[in-house]
């Protein structure tokens, strides 16, 4: 390391491919090249339940330019199905005549251009066999049952039921919070090239290694038969990974023998890719007249597919929140005639702290004392479910930092009592929190004798930054600067990193990094300490560092790059691989399988990670019209070591921005006799423009973390979301003393 100010981790960087965005020469996946391409167009189901009868495709057939049409009667054997993200049992596409979901994939037109397959997939008629579909909560037929509890199962301590029943104060409330849908600007797009027995996938993916392994698993090809390119992602959130499409491309462009380029519209993109379903919460909380919890009950209701058991759980978070000795929790999952959900940006803890955070807040109000007083008295540095510490934990210092900066103290603690002309003024506040999740990785490095230095690995760059991340820790690693390193990403040639998913990415890519860097310095020192020409002759190998450009001992003396690197050869490279402590060895070899072997930062036996953060957030509500503007949010968050300060602002501060429009704007309407999305575009979809957003402010309090794991690092992808929700749920308590319990919070829920 330099000289104090001057490391890589921990300076704000630019982005080294931000000019490469900007100006339009970053590479997504649908502006690969392809020669001679032809274009596919999707047609879906226009009913939710049932099943196909038979299709007509003569008139679609007739355009001219068309190649192939796509169904389950042609090519339904050639693939197997596709898993849900789980990685268990979904809904099915053209497998079968089977119709699970409303815009189901049911055909594919393939055409000489994308307007004639568009022209031709209007033209295909299809007769169905209709059933009565269950949209969800509440419909008639729709099935709700326990979700199948992992290892873990649903965190349970004490006795909670009969501490409850006794408890001095309580809160019983129930929530919840309804679907949204994925919409990133880039859209679910899949080109796919064959070149012999070699299938090229050009896919958007935050899981290259896991979209190879599945598509080669489908087509019952060898995983080396595919190679997955994803260089940039124009937003992932959780949303792309391996999916159905990316075979049915890869069979279409088979059967035409040219490549063929999918790009879904946005609004079919509501229904053939995952989303964030609607949940259900019933809180319980019992409490000491000084604010202790003495009892916490978190039961949820999720709605999935007919098929598949997906799930997000949040219980895990919401029962480790805060020092509690009686805790019971329970999920339950409500099979209905929908698409299969997913991830989406902190899938658990977003519903599920949002019904926690309101019920604290009651649980304030209840106890007439200040929301953050109540924080405080039951913060913990121990995980009251596990028993083991928290690797570190500073959510006090967060609610300190964040209340102090917003003004905390100014607010008067009766609801509807701040005004400001017509308008009410409210101030709420809530806890953000995310898992610190590791995963392996692995990474080729090279450091040449001109000072230059090249990182190769499969890693995701979703938009995060993680070219610019890999580019710090190499730099770091090396004692170079960081526009000396080249860093390629996004290619399943690479070594294989887990999935861009669980806010794990910089943490698994840093690590892996450090790695590769420590056996090139370790590899320069043993070849120093041997050679007679160096001044480092006879030394110990472990006093050596790299720092700035050189090979540098604990006397000062330096030996530059030129001939530390020189004498091994022109370029010294390495190839690492990194299993976290925690993971059973063989995690390397099911990453290579593209399995999903990720440590949580609940699976722990040795501490529980966690990254905090508290929101605090002023809003106002019109008197009359119940218009609902929020004028400041200031959020602070510890994550321990910050790799890119700049990086991590932006990633905070999106996280803030898309916490209010989940509470404020954000919801898919379902139209509940047909079980479809009506609001399948982003004119009736609302999401926040700049005139919603207004100040926000981010407070990175720092924190030092020597247990989570060897850098410090706890990963900042999610954390900014969670808690938002509830931050503005109770600020709007606070402004009107009406307590909303159902997102999104709109002007007509206050009249
Ligand atoms: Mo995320 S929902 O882990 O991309």
């Amino acid at each position: 390391m330099g000289a104090p100010g001057t490391d890589p981790v921990g300076r704000p960087t630019v982005r080294v491919d931000g000019v490469a965005k900007v100006t339009g020469a970053a590479r997504f996946s649908s502006d690969e090249p392809l020669a001679n391409p032809a274009f596919a167009y999707l047609v879906t189901s226009s009913i939710a339940r049932g099943r196909i009868a038979g299709f007509r495709l003569n008139h679609a057939s007739a355009v001219p330019g068309v190649l192939d049409i796509l169904t389950y009667e042609n090519v339904g054997r050639l693939a197997k199905p596709a898993p849900g993200p789980d990685g268990k049992p979904s809904t099915s596409t053209l497998e079968d005549a089977r119709i699970w979901h409303d815009g189901q994939i049911i055909a594919i037109v393939v055409a000489d251009t994308y307007e004639a397959a568009r022209a031709a997939a209007n033209l295909v008629e299809v007769d169905y066999t209709r059933e009565v579909p269950s949209a969800g909560f509440g419909s008639a037929g729709a099935m709700t049952e326990p979700r199948e509890a992992g290892p873990a199962g649903n965190p349970q301590r004490g006795d909670a039921a009969a501490v409850l029943a006794t408890a001095p104060v309580r809160i019983d409330a129930s929530y919840s919070t309804p679907p949204q849908h994925h919409n990133a600007m880039e859209l679910f797009t899949t080109s796919c090239a064959w070149d012999g027995p070699q299938l090229t996938v050009y896919e958007p993916s935050q899981s290259m290694w896991g979209s190879k392994a599945s598509t080669a698993g489908r087509l019952g090809l060898d995983p080396d038969q595919v190679r997955v390119v994803s260089r940039f992602v124009g937003g992932a959130f959780g949303s792309k990974g391996p999916n159905p499409r990316t075979a049915w491309v890869a069979i279409a462009a088979k059967r035409i023998g040219r490549p063929v380029k999918l790009v879904p519209t946005r609004d079919q993109g509501f229904t053939v890719a995952t989303y964030r379903a609607e949940t259900r919460h019933h809180v319980q909380l019992g409490a000491t007249p000084d604010g202790r919890l003495v009892a916490l009950t978190h039961e949820g209701w999720e709605v999935t597919s007919r098929p598949s058991g997906y799930n997000v759980a949040g219980v895990e978070s919401t029962a480790r929140m805060y020092a509690c000795p009686n805790i019971a929790t329970a999920v339950n999952i409500t099979h209905a005639d929908r698409n299969t959900p997913g991830f989406m940006r902190a899938p658990p803890d977003t519903p599920y702290m949002f019904a926690l955070e309101c019920a604290i807040d009651e649980l304030a109000y209840a106890l007439q004392m200040d929301p953050v007083e109540v924080r405080r008295v039951n913060d913990t540095q121990t995980d009251p479910v596990a028993g083991i510490p928290f690797s570190s934990r500073s959510l006090t210092q967060c609610f300190d930092q964040a209340a102090a900066r917003f003004g905390w103290g100014s607010r008067s603690a009766e609801p509807r009592s701040m005004q400001d002309g017509d308008w009410l003024v409210g101030y709420g506040c809530a806890t953000a929190c995310y898992p610190s999740n590791v995963g392996p990785a692995a990474v080729r490095l090279s450091l040449s004798a001109d000072g230059k230095a090249q990182v190769a690995l499969a890693a995701h760059e979703i938009g995060t930054g993680a070219y610019t991340t890999v580019a710090i820790a190499a730099a770091q690693g090396l004692g170079l600067q960081v526009t000396e390193v080249t860093v390629t990403l996004g290619d399943s040639n690479l070594p294989p990193v887990a999935i861009a998913g669980g806010s794990n990415n910089a943490t698994s890519t840093a690590l892996v990094v450090a790695k590769a860097c420590e056996r090139v310095r370790s590899q320069l020192a043993q070849a120093a300490v041997t050679s007679p020409d160096s001044p480092f002759h006879g030394r110990d190998p472990a006093s050596l560092r790299l720092e700035n450009h050189a090979l540098v001992g604990s006397n000062d003396a330096r030996e530059s790059l030129q001939d530390a690197v020189g004498r091994t050869g022109q370029r010294l490279e390495v190839y690492a691989e990194n299993v976290p402590a925690g993971l059973p060895h063989g995690a390397m070899a099911e990453l290579m399988q593209g399995k999903f072997a990720m440590l949580g930062g609940t699976a722990r036996k040795d501490v529980t990670a966690y990254a905090f953060g508290a929101h605090f957030v002023e809003l106002r509500i019109h008197r009359r019209t119940c218009e609902i503007r929020v004028a400041r949010v200031v959020s602070a968050f510890a994550a321990g070591t910050i790799v890119n300060p700049l990086a991590a602002h932006s990633q905070y501060m999106g996280g803030v921005i898309w916490g209010l429009s989940s509470a404020l704007l954000e919801a898919t309407d379902l139209d509940t006799s047909a079980a479809r999305y009506v609001n399948k575009n982003l004119a009736d979809y609302l999401i926040p423009v700049n005139a919603d957003v207004p100040s926000i402010e981010i407070i990175m309090v720092p924190e030092r973390d020597t247990r989570v794991n060897p850098l410090g690092i706890k990963g900042i992808g999610e954390i900014g979301i969670v808690g938002m929700n509830a931050a503005v749920a109770n600020a709007v308590f606070h402004a009107t003393g009406k307590r909303v319990r159902d997102l999104p919070i709109r002007a007509e829920k206050l009249l």
